[in-house]
């Protein structure tokens, strides 16, 4: 039998995704390809319709389409749908099925170098309220987390999250200029934004002078590798968690999701990266 993965998005042309998707059906010992699927906003339901009609077994969705993708599933996870977004769908039985796999990858990526980093006692600061945030918010609280707050230029979007808490999670959320107030306070914190990413490398969202030694500071953004933030955390001694991981990761649990496959994907960081530079 022979896979047959894709990815649907604009603009996709220097995905990583056929590299990291191919590396993994060789890591499965399986045989089959993960092919680019270029579309354009006014012709989705033209790519759609064609993509019913292949035999492929699943594929992924990036920008603009997903959360528009939502419309033409036939089911969808619970998370996923609870988020508004879907980035994985597996064909199965001639129905779709939709899953967001960004918030746990990036939970993966962050558990496979510090295993206990999360957990009741940790305290976390996320930067940002957007979709990567969001999804982001989501497996941190689902871990167990106690103590998550969120620091948003426009409050508003940050107590948007607020809907997707679960359990006895405590969320405050604040401006920029607070966080960096308060930032002796956290465990680990994620920076979720664009900020900082080609070509703005000299922007930085906080500044970090009361960062305490002990805290993991992580990027999600992977261009550059090492954005100023994650710099200036590395310079003051902090622990540092690169965004590219979080690629891999989240390719990690959709590949899981269409195979049934949990594959160790380790090694692939630092391939990924060499990649990326
Ligand atoms: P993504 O899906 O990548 O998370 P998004 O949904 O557009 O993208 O979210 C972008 C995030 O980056 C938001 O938190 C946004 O802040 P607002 O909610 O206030 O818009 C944040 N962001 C983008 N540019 C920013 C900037 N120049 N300064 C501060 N925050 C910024």
């Amino acid at each position: 039998m022979s896979l047959k993965l894709g990815l649907i998005g604009h603009p996709i042309g220097h995905s990583l995704s056929p590299w990291i998707h191919t590396n993994f059906i060789d890591l499965a010992g399986l045989n089959g390809e993960y092919k680019l699927y270029e579309g354009d906003h006014t012709k989705l339901p033209e790519v759609i319709q064609h993509l019913k009609q292949m035999p492929i077994d699943g594929f992924n969705i990036t920008v603009p389409y997903k959360q528009v993708i939502v419309d033409y599933l036939d089911e969808i996870d619970k998370d996923a749908e609870i988020l508004g977004a879907v980035n994985t769908i597996v064909h199965q039985n001639g129905k779709w099925k939709g899953y967001s796999t960004d918030g746990e990858g990036y939970v993966r990526s962050l558990v496979e170098p510090y295993p206990n980093l999360l957990n009741k006692d940790t305290s976390v600061l996320l930067l940002g309220a957007g979709g990567a945030a969001r999804g982001i918010y989501r497996a941190i609280v689902q871990k167990g987390v106690k103590k998550v707050d969120i620091a948003n230029r426009s409050l508003d979007k940050a107590e948007a999250l607020l809907s997707l808490k679960t359990g006895t999670t405590t969320t405050r959320i604040m401006s920029f200029q607070e966080a960096e107030q308060h930032l002796g306070e956290y465990d680990l914190i994620v920076q979720t934004t664009s900020v900082g990413m080609k070509p703005n490398v000299e922007d930085q969202i906080i500044q970090l002078h009361h960062l305490r030694k002990e805290t993991v500071v992580s990027d999600i953004v992977y261009q550059p590798i090492t954005t100023k933030l994650l710099q200036d955390a590395k310079n003051r001694g902090a622990i540092i968690h690169h965004g590219h991981a979080m690629l891999l990761y989240q390719a990690q649990l959709a590949f899981e999701i269409w195979t049934g496959k949990n594959l160790d994907v380790a090694h692939m960081v630092n391939e990924l990266e060499q990649k990326l530079r």
